[in-house]
């Protein structure tokens, strides 16, 4: 029987199915494979026996890719399966960029206690009006499972989408996505857009992809959404840019201490596939892939 080993502890549903089919034990070092959410295994002794690593999520940064590729490791990911909870955090992000709702619940609270907190509504809350999205442009960098779900939905919203991705053709994100406007360069996004959403992984070539360089072309006030991964912004880019103004809201998926508390910024804990419903998706799908590899050796998601 396979013994696999959880990292981190998955949906019940994920470890149901597991505990049905193999031996669940505690020590990495004992396990034929793996099932990791966020857990770092760059300092992890790769021991030999070990066949395989499922990721219950879409990003593997966590996982030391060229040694498993030297070692016969097979990786396997869930892209798409907590991609819908990730939209819905981003759309909520996108109307929090826009309206000043934290700030105003803030205010509320610290005078909660004020006999005159209607005067003092009336007095202060025109220092939290927004902006309507509602004929913005945004613009959705990436377009896989999570970038196209954001780009209709905003569009549903009645933003005007862009969309760009270095992996697909003009015409193919045409197909992925009926409401998006494709263009061909990630500057043409830089430019145009007063919303930026990015959902990309992690590589060479995304890391400070939102750096100096790309500010200087955005449009004054702009606001930037990152739920990917926190190395695709070169913070202190960032934070001159919105000391300057020139970037309006960051809105950040990763509360990095570098930006957390500088104006402008909400920083939100790592929750954008926190949901029963994305971690029970996430489980089975990493689970699923597992039992057929070690069972049938199929290899999918790898
Ligand atoms: C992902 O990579 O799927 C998301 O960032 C959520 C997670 O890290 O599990």
């Amino acid at each position: 029987m396979f013994k696999v080993n959880c990292l981190n502890p998955i949906a019940n549903i994920g470890l149901d199915l597991l505990t049905n089919n193999y031996k669940v034990v505690d020590q990495f070092s004992d396990a034929d494979a793996v099932l990791v959410r966020s857990a770092a295994m760059h300092d992890l002794e790769l021991h030999p026996g070990l066949e395989a690593i499922a990721r219950a999520g879409a990003g593997v940064n966590n996982i030391p890719l060229d040694k498993c590729a030297e070692k016969g490791i097979v990786v396997f990911n869930a892209p798409g399966a907590n991609a819908n909870s990730v939209k819905e955090i981003v759309i909520a992000a996108l109307l929090l960029a826009s309206r000043d709702i934290t700030d105003g619940i803030n205010w509320v609270t610290s005078v909660k206690d004020d006999p005159d907190i209607a005067k003092l509504v009336e007095k202060k809350k025109s220092k939290f009006a927004g902006n309507e999205i509602m004929g913005k442009k945004l613009g959705v960098i990436g377009l896989g499972a999570v970038g196209v779900l954001v780009a209709n939905a905003a569009n549903k919203l009645q933003m005007e989408v862009y969309g760009y991705d270095p992996y697909i053709s003009v015409n193919a994100a045409w197909k992925l996505s009926k409401y998006v406007k494709p263009v061909r360069s990630v500057e043409e996004i830089f430019r145009e857009c007063d919303y930026i959403t990015v959902h990309v992984p992690q590589t060479d070539s995304t890391k400070g992809m939102f750096n100096k360089e790309a500010f200087a072309m955005m449009k004054e006030g702009v606001k930037i959404l990152n739920f990917s991964r926190d190395t695709l912004v070169n913070d202190d880019d960032m934070i001159e840019a919105l000391k300057a103004g020139k970037v309006s809201k960051y809105i950040t998926d990763f509360p990095n201490p570098k930006v957390v508390g500088v104006e402008g910024v909400i920083a939100i804990p790592h929750l954008g596939a926190s949901t029963g419903e994305a971690e029970d998706n996430c489980a089975i799908m990493a689970v699923n892939e597992l039992m057929d590899y070690l069972e049938n050796g199929n290899i999918k998601n790898s």
